[in-house]
């Protein structure tokens, strides 16, 4: 009785985990990032590429690419 009791609670936690990394798992497919090399990279001229883009709402960050510097836009 004992370990049929652990069993399902064993279950529920594995389908709460379960709910709990979709529910990460969409939140991040949900933004998205557009990104283009942008040269220089910095807060103005990667403001200045995802304003043209007519993004709303973004977020601006600059990644390292392999040749140029990346502006990349997170719309939410
Ligand atoms: C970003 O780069 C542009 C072009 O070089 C420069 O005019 C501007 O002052 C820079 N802005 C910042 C915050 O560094």
């Amino acid at each position: 009785m004992a370990l049929l009791v652990k069993m399902g609670t064993g279950v529920l936690l594995f389908a709460a985990l379960f709910v709990a990394m979709a529910m990460v798992f969409s939140s991040c497919t949900a933004s998205r990032d557009y990104c283009q090399y942008v040269v220089p990279c910095n807060a103005t001229t990667c403001f200045e590429y995802c304003q043209k883009n007519n993004y709303k709402n973004f977020q601006t960050y600059c990644t390292p690419g392999k040749y140029y510097p990346i502006c990349c836009c997170r719309v939410p």
